[in-house]
C-alpha cells in the first residue's frame, strides 16, 4: 500500500461501524493438536478490536490463515474450524462458520446476508493459492465482503499476501483502518526501541532468515546483543563455516547471512547463536 493511499494509521476505534460490515484479517494461526487449540493467544489478542466493532452495531467477516497449506482446496489439518468455535466461547456469541471455501457461494451468501451484531469467520485463506501469490482476483473476491477493511493481523504484518495488501487496495477508498492488537504491538515496539534502557537485547527467532533480515539490520546498532535462535540460526551458522548436518538452512541466503553478520559486528551488537 502506498503512502499516498494511506497517508497515516486511522484506527478501528475511531471510524463509526455501526451497521457497517467490518471485513477484518486476523492472525488466527495457532497451535493445534488432534483439532484442539494448545495455545489461544492470537484467538485471544484479537478479541478488543472485535469486541469494539461488535459494541459498536458492526458486523465482522474475519479472515485469517493456518499453517502452510498446498494452496489446492481444503485441507482437514488447516481448517479454522476449531477456532471459530473457541471464538464464540470468548466473545460470548454465536460465530458462524458457513463454509469450507472462503469464497463460494455459500460464503458469498451467508456474508451478504450479515446482521449487525453477527460474526463470521471465513475458512483458511491459504485453501487457495491467490492468497500467497497475491492474486488479484482474489483479492477483489474478498474485497467485496466488507464495508471497511481492518488489519489486525500483527503476526502476518511481513506478508504481502492478498488478504495483507491486495484486499485494502481493491477497497480503497473505503476506510482501511488498524486494530487495537497490530497498534499495541507497533507502539510497543517502537517505545522499546526509541527509548531502550541497557543493556538492552533482543531476541529473534523463526524459520527464515529471508523474513528477518529488515527487522536485524534496524536492531544492529540498537541492541547491545541480539539472541538468534530457531530455525534461522543455521543459516548464520553456515555462514560462519559451522557444519550444520541436517538442520533447516535456506541455502539461498547463506552469502547474506555473511554480509549481515559483518553488518551486526560492525555496529558493535554482539550477535549470540546457539552453541549446540
Ligand atoms: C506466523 O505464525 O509467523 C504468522 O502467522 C505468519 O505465518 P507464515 O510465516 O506462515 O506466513
Amino acid at each position: 500500500m502506498t503512502a499516498a493511499e494511506h497517508p497515516r494509521f486511522i484506527s478501528i476505534d475511531s471510524v463509526d461501524v455501526a451497521n457497517q460490515t467490518v471485513l477484518a484479517r486476523v492472525d488466527f494461526n495457532v497451535p493445534l493438536d488432534q483439532g484442539r487449540i494448545t495455545d489461544d493467544r492470537r484467538v485471544a489478542g484479537a478479541v478488543p478490536t472485535l469486541r469494539s466493532v461488535l459494541d459498536r452495531g458492526g458486523s465482522l467477516v474475519l479472515m485469517s490463515h493456518l499453517g502452510r497449506p498446498g494452496g489446492d482446496g481444503y485441507e482437514s489439518d488447516s481448517s479454522l474450524e476449531p477456532v471459530a468455535e473457541h471464538l464464540a466461547g470468548l466473545l460470548g456469541r454465536e460465530v458462524m462458520f458457513p463454509s469450507r471455501d472462503c469464497v463460494d457461494d455459500t460464503a458469498k451468501k451467508a456474508v451478504e446476508g450479515i446482521k449487525p451484531g453477527e460474526v463470521i469467520l471465513l475458512e483458511n485463506l491459504r485453501f487457495h493459492a491467490g492468497e500467497k501469490s497475491g492474486d488479484v482476483g482474489f483479492s477483489e473476491q474478498l474485497a467485496t465482503y466488507g464495508d471497511i477493511y481492518c488489519n489486525d493481523a500483527f503476526g502476518a504484518a511481513h506478508r504481502s499476501d492478498a488478504s495483507m495488501v491486495g484486499v485494502p487496495r481493491c477497497m480503497h477508498p473505503k476506510p482501511c483502518v488498524s486494530g487495537l492488537l497490530l497498534q499495541n504491538e507497533i507502539r510497543w515496539l517502537r517505545d522499546a526501541v526509541a527509548n531502550a534502557e541497557h543493556p538492552f537485547v533482543a531476541i529473534l527467532g523463526g524459520a527464515k532468515i529471508s523474513d528477518k533480515l529488515g527487522a536485524i539490520r534496524n536492531l544492529a546498532g540498537k541492541v547491545d546483543t541480539l539472541v538468534v535462535g530457531g530455525a534461522m540460526a543455521f543459516t548464520l551458522l553456515k555462514a560462519l563455516g559451522h557444519s550444520i548436518g541436517r538442520s533447516l538452512v535456506e541455502e539461498a541466503m547463506v552469502e547474506d547471512a555473511r554480509q549481515i553478520i559483518s553488518e551486526v559486528e560492525q555496529t558493535g551488537t554482539s550477535l549470540l547463536l546457539p552453541t549446540d
